[in-house]
């Protein structure tokens, strides 16, 4: 009887999921936010949602492999310049949402600079990770700058991502030919190179590797900090007393989506407030691009940090993008540590 009861609640559940259909979604921020928005948004809709986690250099290149063959309806997080070089290419759908004028003014800036195929869902500064026991292990001081990541007292002990495979990683080359013009740039990142002992895949791979104790510090987005902090780990953050960038994270639709009425409404609900405070309730703490999306304390203060003015639309160009990723592959990776 129950086993019965149990067959005919599953079928009711897949007919409405069926009758809601489904979507099917990228999502490059973190797995708690991507599970916890997919979920909440299958319970509420009855659209069946499948899930791919990729970091946003490895978003984009799946979807120009897809291109001829679209198998995503949705790109949802990851840095804003992927999702811009996404717009160039025409990968992804001009869409002009009516809740525009309900978001923050980058937020608006991004969708209009890509013709309206992409829209900033957060944003967020670039700075270090740090682990407070470890560094007093070693009885090195945390680093203040840009500048301080050189010395050799952290050689073997930073972490940070690939470019090619991560948008933070992206974001840190971009700031830095900002700050400093593109030939310090890479003569910075050469000498970064050799006190870097590992780039990760993942964007937060460092943070992570810094929490557990694997790493003393990490250049990483510090939102990604407090969650770190929030589940027992002794991590800061801070941002580099020069300057830094900041991240729009952003999302696109797919051109050629082959769900994209679902696609549209899943696009609507997660421009609302109450989907984008679920970002902080995962533990994440970037600011919010709705207006009146509440902002966590925990959330990085803007009005605190300097900021460069960062050219969004000249390194999400596609040309710009390709290039400077290539250089660092050719001029950084290449050489021994
Ligand atoms: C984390 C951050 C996001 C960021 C993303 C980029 O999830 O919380 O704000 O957009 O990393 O990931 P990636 O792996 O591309 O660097």
């Amino acid at each position: 009887m129950k086993k019965s009861i149990v067959a005919a609640a599953w079928l009711l559940a897949s007919v409405a999921a069926s009758a809601q259909g489904q979507v099917n979604i990228i999502c490059s921020v973190q797995a708690e936010w991507c599970n916890m928005i997919s979920t909440v948004y299958a319970r509420t809709t009855g659209t069946k949602v499948n899930l791919s986690m990729k970091g946003s250099g490895e978003a984009l290149a799946q979807l120009v492999a897809e291109r001829e063959n679209p198998k995503t309806d949705v790109w949802f997080g990851g840095t804003g310049d992927p999702h811009l070089q996404a717009a160039e290419q025409g990968l992804s759908l001009e869409y002009k949402s009516p809740a525009l004028a309900q978001l923050q003014p980058w937020s608006q800036q991004q969708a209009q600079q890509s013709g309206y195929r992409t829209v900033g869902i957060y944003s967020g500064p670039l700075g270090f990770g740090y682990n407070t026991e470890l560094l007093a292990k070693k009885k090195i001081p945390a680093p203040r700058s840009w500048a301080d990541l050189l010395k050799p007292i952290y050689k073997g002990d930073i972490q940070v991502a690939n470019p090619a495979a991560s948008g933070t990683a992206y974001t840190m080359v971009a700031t830095l030919v900002q700050l400093m013009g593109e030939d310090k740039a890479f003569e910075y990142l050469k000498a970064l190179h050799k006190n870097v002992s590992q780039y990760t895949r993942s964007g937060t791979g460092p943070i992570k590797a810094v929490a557990r104790g694997e790493t003393a510090v990490s250049i990483s987005f510090v939102h990604d900090g407090p969650g770190e902090k929030m589940n027992g780990f002794p991590v800061e953050t801070i941002t580099p007393s020069e300057g830094t960038g900041a991240e729009i994270g952003s999302m696109s639709i797919i051109k050629g989506a082959r769900n994209l009425d679902a696609a549209k409404k899943f696009y609507e609900w997660a421009l609302t407030p109450a989907a984008q405070e679920m970002a902080a309730a995962a533990k994440q703490f970037q600011v919010p691009s709705n207006k009146a999306a509440k902002v966590d304390p925990r959330v990085p203060d803007f009005k605190k940090i300097k900021f460069i003015n960062y050219d969004y639309a000249k390194y999400g160009a596609s040309a710009e993008r390709k290039r400077l990723i290539a250089k660092w592959e050719k001029e950084v990776n290449s050489l021994p540590h």
